[in-house]
């Protein structure tokens, strides 16, 4: 059997927490080489992950390695550069999200990889976790999704900034939440929202209304300064409501019934170890899937632009009156 080539570009934390392990799990994948600046996190990872081709110039393990595919997993504000030049050597490209800072980055992206053919993935592990890809499945089989909510919250509190305010949350985290309405109801028609900043200069509350082309209604309910962290879904459609909590479990009622039908993450995806129910083997499995079928992954680089617009509709159609006065002239 031929494997399939990947390199890495960034041997940081996430990384090892999920892609290396996902990979290296494979066996129709080969770690061919991996690139770090940073010299201990790279011979730590090529010793754990017994890669022999290890470089610190992303460039030159490019032209020497004849790869299928890259995965470059940087820091948001570190990944343009390395992205277009992995693009202009037509390589097959994975990154994380945030899909770059602003949506003009998306979109350079998106257009490069077009033009050079290059296959391109976000990664939007939500969509791949096996108990929300079951429930979304199931409450589909009754009709289309007409009501979604997504919420997201988390206490930051005092420091609200990822990566030293390289990026602000609702791009870099909060667009977990932003991408899985999209993939539940499809193409955005209007959007009202109320985004606040409180106990803080920077905004950590994104509150949205959103009417999908299809006639479906989505609702992104988030914030950054609250309890604990909780990340919940709610899919409904005709006689079918879904309460989904990707850590925990699903709850599905049907025609007035009390009792629901109960789905645990682990055990729809198999395993308790959180790489997979979480959805990033998965989402590393369809990566590696599209390149071997020549198949265009689910979230391409194209795909995630219409995320980054709509991450950008959430801030310009702003109701909150304090907020409106900042945002005047956007
Ligand atoms: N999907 C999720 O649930 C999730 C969760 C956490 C983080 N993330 C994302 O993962 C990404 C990585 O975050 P992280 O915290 O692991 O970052 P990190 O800082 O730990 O790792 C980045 C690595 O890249 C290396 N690097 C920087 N510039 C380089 C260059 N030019 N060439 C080679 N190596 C270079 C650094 O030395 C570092 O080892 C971020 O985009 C973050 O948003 C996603």
């Amino acid at each position: 059997m031929k494997k399939v080539k990947i390199g890495f570009v960034g041997c940081g934390s996430f990384a090892n927490m999920v892609h290396y392990p996902s990979l290296a799990e494979m066996e129709d994948v080969e770690i061919s080489g991996i690139c770090d600046i940073n010299k201990e996190r790279l011979e730590k990872t090529a010793n754990k992950y017994k890669v022999e081709k290890i470089y610190t110039n992303y460039k030159q393990m490019f032209e020497e390695l004849n790869l299928d595919g890259v995965y470059i997993i940087m820091p948001p504000h570190h990944l343009y550069d390395i992205v277009i030049d992995a693009l202009k050597s037509n390589l097959n490209v994975f990154i994380e999200k945030p899909p770059g800072i602003t949506l003009f980055q998306t979109e350079n992206f998106a257009n490069l990889a077009v033009k050079n053919g290059c296959k391109t993935m976000v990664g939007f592990n939500r969509r791949f976790i096996p108990l929300l890809r079951k429930t979304k499945e199931i409450v589909e089989k009754n009709g289309p999704i007409i009501q979604a909510v997504s919420t997201f919250y988390k206490n930051m509190y005092p420091n609200f900034l990822y990566f030293n305010g390289a990026t602000d949350i609702l791009t870099c985290d909060g667009i977990h939440s932003v991408d899985v309405l999209r993939w539940l109801c499809g193409e955005v028609k209007n959007v009202k929202s109320i985004v606040k900043s409180y106990f803080s200069e920077v905004a950590n509350a994104f509150n949205a209304m959103i009417e999908f082309e299809n006639g479906a209604t989505g609702i992104l309910l988030t914030n950054w300064t609250v309890g604990k962290r909780i990340h919940t879904f709610e899919i409904h459609s005709k006689s079918i409501s879904a309460f989904v909590d990707c850590d925990d479990k699903a709850l599905i009622f049907r025609d007035n019934k009390e009792e629901p039908e109960i789905l645990l993450t682990t055990e729809v995806a198999k395993s308790n170890e959180r790489h997979k129910f979480y959805g990033y083997y998965y989402e590393d499995r369809h990566f590696i899937d599209c390149l071997k079928e020549n198949k265009e992954p689910e979230c391409n680089f194209s795909d995630a632009v219409k995320t980054m617009e709509l991450v950008e509709k959430i801030y310009k159609n702003n109701i909150s009156s304090k907020m409106e006065e900042k945002n005047e002239g956007i």
